[in-house]
């Protein structure tokens, strides 16, 4: 491996404009920017007609290790994400077992060390008695609570036992916001049913509204760092603009529930639309476009949350919930760029920059001397096919099957080693732990 590449005539992209420069990496690091000789380089790469922007950072993924590896581990995972042009992931807790604990939490990050293409860290689950290891463990990007249940049995629901870790300790705390009884009394009335459209009504949005409003009070109580995961409703949003100021509160979409709708979506494919919370109908898709335009919503995480086929083939009520995405988030946003629907600024600002900003990790989101390289060369030109069976996930399916896009990664560069070059990722590549400051 060359220790230092040279990147000639690419586009920079930040989310404030767009520079044709010359980008030197030494040892791992942006080195230096402007106009540069060749012969400073080992390798050089022609990049003229190419736009180069930070890796992205994906900040919620479910990767299975360890313990549900059948599905996805986190070697795969993270080859997944490189192809995606994602060089750093937040990795969840609901494994088997689940990451609660600062023993699992120290084995997981050997286990990442030995499997990982690209740089990763990890959310500890919190449950209704761990709050000394909640903030005892050291360097993890948060706190993950699931307010309402979902894959795995991690549960967090009484108001009291919320209240007690948001009073006590000062590190961020991410949460899946549904509320749990709603959704029991739901399930009841749709036991019958065997339309998978259903399951946006079992998970109803005033379930997630009535969770979204309890963790938002409790971040607003205790100015505690809160940041709600992959918002799904008009209504969560049309709150969150009178309420996220009040509070240091932080917001997040997936692209899943802008881009697919119900219920056409489970006509379509069934089971393979069904994740937590849940895809809706289209009113609540535009609201979360237009939040994510005006800023009410931050940034894009992708809830990569892969199971098989045979786990997908169940009927309504047994099949899990839960759908890939981090290998063809970055590809769809870029072909909503090149459709004029966003700038490709505000693609770099919403995955790339803010997920490192909100979640406080040194050194990445910029194309700056001294940042790591982790740096993914984007082809605008480029279209392809999302296909099932050829896709780096273990499950290799994706809801967006055979959807044609246009924009696509064409090298994926992490810590200064190229990792996914022109459809192909190097096994051997390994990414480093992330640091939270
Ligand atoms: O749909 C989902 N699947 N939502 C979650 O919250 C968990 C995830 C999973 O782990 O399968």
């Amino acid at each position: 491996m060359p220790s230092s590449l040279l990147i000639k005539n690419a586009r920079c992209v930040s989310s404030s404009a767009i520079v044709q420069q010359d980008v030197l990496i030494e040892n791992g690091k942006i080195s230096e920017l402007g106009d540069i000789a060749e012969k400073r380089a080992e390798e050089v790469i022609d990049a003229s007609n190419l736009y180069l922007l930070p890796g992205a950072l994906d900040p919620q993924v479910h990767f299975r290790d360890p313990g549900l590896t059948w599905k996805e581990d986190l070697h795969t995972g993270s080859m997944a994400a490189a192809a995606g042009g994602v060089t750093s992931f937040f990795d969840m807790p609901n494994t088997k077992p689940s990451i609660t604990t600062i023993a699992t939490m120290t084995q997981k990050k050997e286990m990442a060390a030995e499997k990982c293409v690209v740089n990763y860290n990890f959310f500890i689950g919190a449950t209704e008695d761990n709050l000394d290891e909640l903030n005892g463990v050291e360097n993890v990007c948060g706190i993950k609570i699931f307010m309402g249940s979902s894959t795995g049995d991690l549960l967090v629901s009484d108001p009291k036992a919320l209240d007690h870790i948001f009073g006590n300790g000062s590190r961020l705390i991410a949460v899946h916001a549904e509320d749990d009884e709603i959704i029991n009394a739901a399930k009841v009335q749709y036991k019958r049913s065997i339309d998978f459209n259903d399951h946006q009504f079992v998970r109803p949005p005033e379930a997630a509204l009535k969770a979204t409003t309890l963790a938002v009070d409790l971040s607003i109580k205790h100015q505690r760092r809160l940041h709600i995961l992959h918002l799904t409703t008009r209504d969560e949003v049309r709150f969150l603009e009178q309420q996220k100021g009040k509070g240091p509160i932080s917001v997040e979409v997936c692209p899943q529930h802008f881009l697919l709708s119900g219920p056409f979506i489970y006509e379509k494919i069934g089971a393979y639309a069904q994740m937590n919370p849940p895809i809706r109908d289209m009113v609540h898709g535009k609201a979360l476009w237009e939040a994510l335009q005006n800023g009410t919503i931050d940034c894009i995480a992708t809830d990569h949350a892969p199971h098989t086929h045979e786990e997908k083939a169940k009927p309504f009520g047994s099949a899990p919930s839960g759908m890939p995405g981090v290998e063809t988030s970055l590809p769809l946003m870029l072909d909503r760029a090149n459709r004029g629907l966003c700038k490709l600024e505000d693609v770099v600002k919403w995955m790339c920059e803010k997920p490192v900003e909100l979640y406080k990790v040194r050194n990445k989101g910029q194309i700056k001397p001294g940042f790591d390289a982790d740096l993914v060369l984007v082809d605008m030109g480029q279209k392809k096919t999302i296909e099932n069976g050829k896709l780096f996930t273990k499950v290799n399916w994706s809801p967006y099957d055979g959807w044609n896009t246009q924009g696509w990664p064409v090298r994926t560069i992490v810590g200064g080693e190229t990792v996914f070059l022109d459809g192909e990722v190097d096994e051997s590549v390994r990414g480093v732990e992330i640091q939270i400051d």
